[in-house]
């Protein structure tokens, strides 16, 4: 009789044990997150002569995908709809005008570490990860004869942070800072050196499955 009592009295404090959070993060956890990202390269991407190059920033529709390898490690894909970019001259014998135009894709793969604990409804992160950058549809808006931008890796530092609503939407805002250096193909301007180095930042809703 005792042993009965000692028995339903474990199944009901059991019942009632606080549950983790439902919008716990947890290995196998899968987070897509879909927004507005924007890409801003560095001041001064390239040297021409008595002038630089410009590249101006554009904005797109930015994809992310975390799979969360731990409650706190999770690997994340960078993916957008395509950017397009043109390069202006300043200064010099070509100032004001327009060089190069190109479409790309940044696809990013990084490793966050997220040092929250996992039943936090906030969760900032940080990320190391590789770029690959690719240009296609190039317009050579100076008739330089160019074959369009090598394709560029580098590393991509990143940062952000996600705000649970509720046990499965958030809402995020994320920076990435990507190192992608590239080079002329082709053309008067073959082998010119062009360091792009853009800062990218998202605002973003996600839901988590
Ligand atoms: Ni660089």
């Amino acid at each position: 009789m005792k042993l009965m009592k000692t028995l339903i009295a474990g199944a009901v404090s059991m019942a009632f044990l606080p549950a983790v959070p439902a919008f716990a993060y947890e290995a196998g956890d899968i987070i897509v997150k879909a927004g507005v990202i924007n890409v801003i390269p560095k001041d001064g991407n390239a040297e021409v002569g008595n002038s630089e190059l410009d590249i101006d920033s554009d904005i797109q529709l930015g994809l992310t995908g975390v799979y969360m390898v731990s409650d706190k490690i999770g690997i994340e894909l960078l993916a957008a709809t395509p950017f397009t970019h043109t390069a202006e001259g300043d200064g010099g014998d070509i100032d004001g005008v327009d060089v190069i135009t190109t479409k790309h894709l940044p696809p990013t793969l990084s490793a966050q570490f997220y040092p929250m604990d996992a039943a936090s409804k906030i969760q900032p992160y940080v990320g190391l990860g590789v770029n690959y950058t690719f240009f296609f549809d190039e317009e050579d808006d100076a008739g330089l004869g160019s074959n369009g931008l090598k394709p560029s890796f580098g590393l991509a530092y990143s940062a952000g942070v996600d705000y649970m609503v509720n046990d499965n939407w958030l809402v995020n805002a994320s920076v990435w800072k990507v190192d992608i250096d590239t080079e002329v193909k082709g053309g008067a301007a073959d082998g010119l050196d062009v360091e792009i180095d853009p800062v990218a930042f998202m605002v973003a809703c996600g839901y988590k499955f």
